[in-house]
């Protein structure tokens, strides 16, 4: 990937003088809106305080350190020295939501030395945005302070209003919480402490992950998260509902009494707030990306952003199974079900996945349940060593089918599910990518069910930062792209390593197939577009046309309209996107699935055309390669009228919108299937009017003429 564009202006102020006379560092982003304030208090305590056009969004929050092996950093510090400096580039996304993204920024650099023994140093690093800021800490080389043992990190974010809040617990092995709104000064996330469709969960305080939105009655946004997690333990921000204050909690291990352990000199991730004036600006802003170091991996032409079908939502319905001899029932998580001779991965079904994918603009097909071990994963302890991940069932002939996709244009996407064993997935990487590039097969999904091995370790943990990062860096080796599944939360790697093409952490799809609690209410979507999403793409897998799937399962059911189901081809960002239902019911209604043929899934520009958090959202979005345009518009459980103008067009050319919208009767649950499809010509001066019904939705492509 070339940097095309870069123009770096970088002026440096440095202000050198025997601390601790400086007390104050002050700098603001490139348009002024955004302010960062650092000060010491008496003691010598760091604190910073950050406004926004002069109102105060982070009051007096203090910054500090717990070590095991060390005293605590935090108080009797003095400024050495502060630096700010401005930064102004343009780098191209080889995929994305975008093709350019502007990443201009100042920098205020505040470097921190202990005025007592043993006079450490630490220096705290703001990058501020027109849209937010991130900052974060860096522990320079020094003598006598060789390595971190961090017990914990007390980052704060002292709020000045109790924001309406929308947040998921602060899980320390899952993210696929329901989201739920609230008061910041009622969060209670212990509540939730126990959720039965969970294999595994575990939330020690009340604290919430990230990234977390909250909305002010004066209109602001704001969202937390972090960027670029590098070889550190995912931050979980703990809630004191009486101060409306927010505090740093690292995610530990059961196994050290100390969470991130780091030899110096080393750098935190980025503590990230973004604030924007609207909604929309919050999923516009690329905050998170800029964050992260430019790529490092290199030309990564070999992936390319498709749309794929695959042997999945069959097993998840309990149409057929992962295990050859059908004795495990991943829908209810036993063990004990008759055996039932349903394998879903035979080289027949996959063939047929093949056939239709070809004939519909399909790029790729996903195979869950081909590799030998799946009747030993879910709900037994000693999971090493039962996948190998290069040995098919009997009944799958994986090189036959590698063949018959080639012939027909169609690549696979492999399926390496851990079970959480994490020690065999490391040992059997070289040889399972080996395999895959030997095929010439560059995506693989990943999965990490269950709790993790070696016991007493937890999903978002410092070792398990590592084992996810290690195998992006190992794929890449191999050129393969990894899209995982019970991961470690998105904080814009994807830029460094873009062979991190989308990852689950959210409550998916596949919730709706068997959760106890009905599934994802129709509020589901337009809360995870202004929170999950806002960290990065989203294996989400969209497209059921089924709903109600009756046939299979009488309590489940997805709750939207099948127009919202198209729809979220356009708002829900990836460079994967599942075309996720059977074949046959795709092929008994070609009419709306037309759209999923059509739609795009690599984009030039991205434009949010309305929305609010947890209520309805209208994304806009231009086809690289073609110019098409493509817009989705989803709802909650709320019917919404809106004219959308399509000014963003190329002035003075004609386009064919074909409308896909909720039948009149449409309703998520009343009548789900209801839609009408309608054809017109516009133009940059036109005006459509959506009608969307309760837990609808609406989806239209704007062709060329
Ligand atoms: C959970 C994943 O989210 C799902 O997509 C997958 O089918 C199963 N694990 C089996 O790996
Ligand atoms: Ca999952």
């Amino acid at each position: 990937m070339k940097n095309l564009f870069i123009f770096i202006f970088a002026a440096t102020f440095a202000f050198s003088c025997s601390y601790p006379k400086l007390k104050k560092a002050e700098t603001s982003s490139p348009n002024q809106a955004v302010r960062v304030s650092i000060q010491l208090n008496k003691e010598g305590k760091p604190f910073y305080q950050v406004f926004y056009k002069n109102k105060t969004i982070i009051d007096t929050s203090f910054f500090g350190f717990d070590f095991k092996n060390a005293i605590s950093f935090d108080k009797n510090l003095g400024i050495v020295k502060t630096d700010t400096s401005s930064f102004d580039e343009t780098w191209q996304m080889p995929w994305g939501e975008q093709l350019n993204v502007v990443n201009h920024y100042n920098e205020l650099r505040v470097e921190l030395q202990e005025t007592v023994a043993p006079k450490r140093k630490f220096n705290i690093v703001f990058r501020i945005y027109d849209d937010g800021l991130g900052f974060r800490y860096e522990f320079p080389q020094q003598p006598n302070f060789d390595t971190a043992l961090i017990t914990e990190e007390n980052t704060q974010f002292n709020l000045t209003k109790d924001y309406k809040t929308f947040w998921i617990p602060g899980d320390w092995d899952i993210y696929e919480h329901l989201y739920r709104t609230t008061s910041l000064s009622k969060i209670n996330a212990l509540q939730y402490a126990h959720h039965k469709d969970l294999a595994q969960t575990y939330i020690p305080e009340n604290a919430v992950n990230t990234p977390v939105t909250m909305v002010g009655e004066d209109g602001i946004h704001l969202s937390f998260h972090e960027a670029a997690l590098v070889d550190y333990a995912d931050m979980t921000l703990k809630v004191d509902t009486t101060n409306l204050s927010l505090k740093s909690v690292l995610v530990g291990s059961e196994n050290r009494d100390y969470k991130v352990e780091r030899k110096l000199p080393f750098e935190t991730p980025w503590r990230t707030i973004q604030i924007s004036e609207n909604a929309g600006g919050l999923i516009e802003s690329r905050l998170i990306v800029n964050l992260n170091e430019p790529n490092k991996i290199g030309d990564v032409s070999w992936f390319k952003p498709m749309k794929y079908t695959g042997v999945w939502w069959e097993m998840h319905l309990g149409k057929s199974t992962w295990d050859y001899s059908g004795i495990q029932d991943m829908t209810s998580f036993t063990t004990d079900a008759k055996p039932s001779g349903k394998h879903g991965a035979t080289t027949e079904n996959v063939k047929k996945y093949i056939d239709f994918s070809a004939k519909n603009n399909i790029k790729g097909v996903l195979v869950e349940g081909w590799n030998t071990g799946w009747e030993h994963w879910i709900g037994f302890e000693d999971r090493e060593g039962v996948f190998d991940f290069v040995t098919p069932y009997p009944d799958y002939d994986l090189k036959e089918v590698v063949r018959y996709g080639r012939e027909k244009g169609v690549e696979l996407i492999m399926h390496h599910e851990t079970s959480a064993a994490t020690e065999t997935y490391a040992k059997q990487q070289d040889t399972a990518f080996a395999l895959m590039k030997s095929l010439g097969i560059h995506a693989v999904k990943t999965g990490y069910v269950g709790k993790i091995l070696p016991k007493g370790e937890y999903h978002h943990g410092q070792y398990m930062v590592n084992q996810y990062n290690n195998t992006v860096i190992k794929a890449a080796q191999y050129q393969v792209a990894v899209n995982a599944h019970e991961p470690i939360k998105a904080t814009g790697l994807r830029r460094t390593f873009p062979n991190t093409i989308a990852r689950e952490g959210l409550r998916g799809q596949e919730f709706n197939a068997w959760a106890s609690d009905g599934g994802n209410p129709p509020e589901h979507l337009p809360i995870i577009a202004f929170t999950r999403m806002l960290a990065g793409p989203i294996d989400f897998t969209p497209g059921i046309f089924n709903i109600k799937f009756n046939e299979y399962k009488k309590d489940n059911q997805v709750n939207t309209t099948l127009a919202q189901q198209l729809a979220l081809y356009v708002v829900i960002y990836s460079p994967v996107q599942m075309a996720a239902d059977l074949v046959e019911h795709y092929e008994a209604n070609p009419k709306p699935f037309q759209f999923i043929k059509d739609v795009g899934v690599d984009w030039e520009q991205t434009k949010v055309l309305n929305g609010e958090v947890g209520d309805y959202v209208t994304i806009a979005r231009k086809e690289r390669g073609t110019g098409n345009w493509f817009v989705g518009s989803i709802t909650d459980e709320n019917t919404r009228t809106f004219t959308i103008g399509l000014s963003f067009l190329e002035v003075g050319k004609k386009y064919t919108a074909t409308i896909y919208k909720d039948g009149k009767d449409a309703h998520w649950d009343k009548n789900p299937t209801s839609i009408e499809i309608e054809t017109l010509t516009v133009d940059s001066t036109s005006k459509i009017e959506l009608h969307l019904a309760e837990g609808g939705g609406a989806a239209i492509s704007l062709i060329k003429q």
